[in-house]
């Protein structure tokens, strides 16, 4: 990251002036594995603009939270209003706390009521802390290859690890933090059965991503979230879904809509703030009482700032006015995305497939298929992760933007149009061949 460039391009000399200032250069892990140097100056639509004036069709849509495309102008001008108004921050309860919670529960009606919160991170942490307070039991369950947030609870078990072992995955993480975590397969339900055989009386939540969003976009096998949803009940566990990132993607009511189980706690994030730090959890009234009575802690000098909130809203609008259509819309457009990276896989000669969910896709190199891939670890070998890396760093010259964690996914947008597909397409298939030559 350090290494001095020579004649560098104005993105580049930013970026060199920036990492004087800013540690790695960035303010997230996750986003130091992006293509390097990208130094944005502006975004519209499917489109980022660096400081070179390049173009790029960007695919990962701030994270996922980009539903609408990047710097929608009813967003902006919905926020702008609001902080004329109401200023951005002040710090007490205003009507939009009930507007937005009302929207969230018609959306989710496993949510009778909410909290808000700055980040997913901060969501599941007092998500997780609260199921450990309702049934005052210290063991969490989560899953190989499941993200939650940085935290320290739930800072485990995000790559193929040993049961036993739990090791933190940063350094400064106490071993004890994550002391009560189990991390079991993915789509294993015998493997988490033997889990809460031998420690159910222990286990507070079990904890899921419904779908495997920072693991390969691994959809749950029939009967997975059904079988959860049951050992929770039997043990007296709570089940907690983390729908930071399936919430308002996979379907307006997110995953718990789509395969019809109700967990008991449920954390949302990304796309409900469209654009702006917002996260939530919440439940059933009775559960959210420790919260609602201050015994559970949780807070924030910005939790549920107008600003956010009148961006919350505003989504949740557009989501009610148009979400039939458009989550047509953008499975019609990822599944041709999909088709035409497979495509332009077979042209060049490269072996792969492209994994896809919703508006959300993965290419994988090595291997023609993975539809029976069930775990985290099976996928995690079949992805040819170098090949994928280099395939972003050359569609970042065919002016694409997709981040190059291995198992990660592209996102589309409302903005992503058919035309941007059929460009990306054609810009896509150059990569493909520039690929398959520097094999050769
Ligand atoms: C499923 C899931 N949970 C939690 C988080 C953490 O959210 P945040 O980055 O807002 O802290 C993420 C972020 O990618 C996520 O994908």
């Amino acid at each position: 990251m350090s290494e001095r460039i020579v004649n560098p391009t104005r993105a580049q000399a930013l970026f060199q002036e920036i990492s004087r200032w800013v540690a790695g250069g960035e303010t997230s892990y996750a986003r130091q594995m992006g293509t390097f140097p990208l130094v944005i100056a502006r975004s519209e639509g499917p489109f980022l603009y660096d400081e070179d004036g390049q173009r790029y069709i960007d695919y990962c849509c701030g994270y996922g939270v980009n539903l609408f495309g990047h710097n929608p102008p009813w967003l902006v001008e919905t926020v702008f209003q609001t902080i004329r108004t109401m200023g951005p921050h002040f710090a007490f309860p205003h009507r939009l706390y009930a507007e937005v919670g009302e929207r969230i529960a018609a959306f989710f009606p496993s949510i009778e009521q909410i909290r808000f919160a700055n980040s997913g991170t901060e969501a599941v942490m007092a998500a997780v802390r609260l199921a450990r307070a309702l049934t005052g039991r210290p063991g969490l369950v989560k899953f190989e290859g499941a993200y939650h947030g940085w935290a320290d609870p739930v800072c485990v078990g995000w790559g193929p690890s040993d049961p036993e072992a739990r090791a933190p995955e940063s350094a400064g993480v106490l071993p004890e933090a994550v002391a009560h975590v189990w991390v079991c397969p993915f789509n294993d339900l015998e493997a988490v059965q033997a889990c809460m055989e031998a420690h159910g009386r222990e286990i507070a939540a079990i904890l899921v991503e419904p779908v495997l969003g920072s693991g390969g976009l691994l959809t749950p096998v029939p009967g997975f979230l059904q079988g959860l949803r049951a050992l929770a009940d039997r043990w007296g566990a709570l089940l907690i879904f983390d729908e930071v990132l399936t919430g308002f993607r996979v379907a307006p009511g997110g995953a718990q809509a789509l395969y019809g189980v109700r967990p008991d706690l449920t954390v949302l994030g990304k796309i409900l703030g469209g654009g702006f730090a917002l996260a939530a959890f919440g439940g059933p009234r009775e559960l959210m009482r420790p919260v609602a009575e201050g015994r559970v802690v949780h807070g924030g000098t910005y939790t549920g700032s107008p600003t956010v909130l009148a961006a919350a809203r505003a989504v949740l609008d557009r989501l009610q006015e148009e979400g039939a259509t458009l989550y047509a819309a953008l499975a019609e457009r990822t599944e041709r995305l999909a088709q035409g990276i497979e495509s332009a896989m077979r042209a060049a000669g490269l072996v792969g497939h492209v994994r896809r969910i919703a508006s959300m896709l993965l290419p994988v190199f090595g291997t023609a298929g993975s539809e029976g891939v069930r775990t985290y670890r099976e996928l995690a070998a079949l992805q040819d992760a170098p090949r994928y890396r280099r395939f972003c760093e050359l569609l970042v010259r065919h002016g694409i933007f997709a981040h190059r964690f291995p198992l990660g996914r592209w996102f589309l947008s409302a903005a992503h149009t058919g035309e941007i597909v059929g460009e990306s397409l054609e810009r896509i298939a150059r990569a493909c061949m520039d690929l398959a030559r520097e094999a050769e």
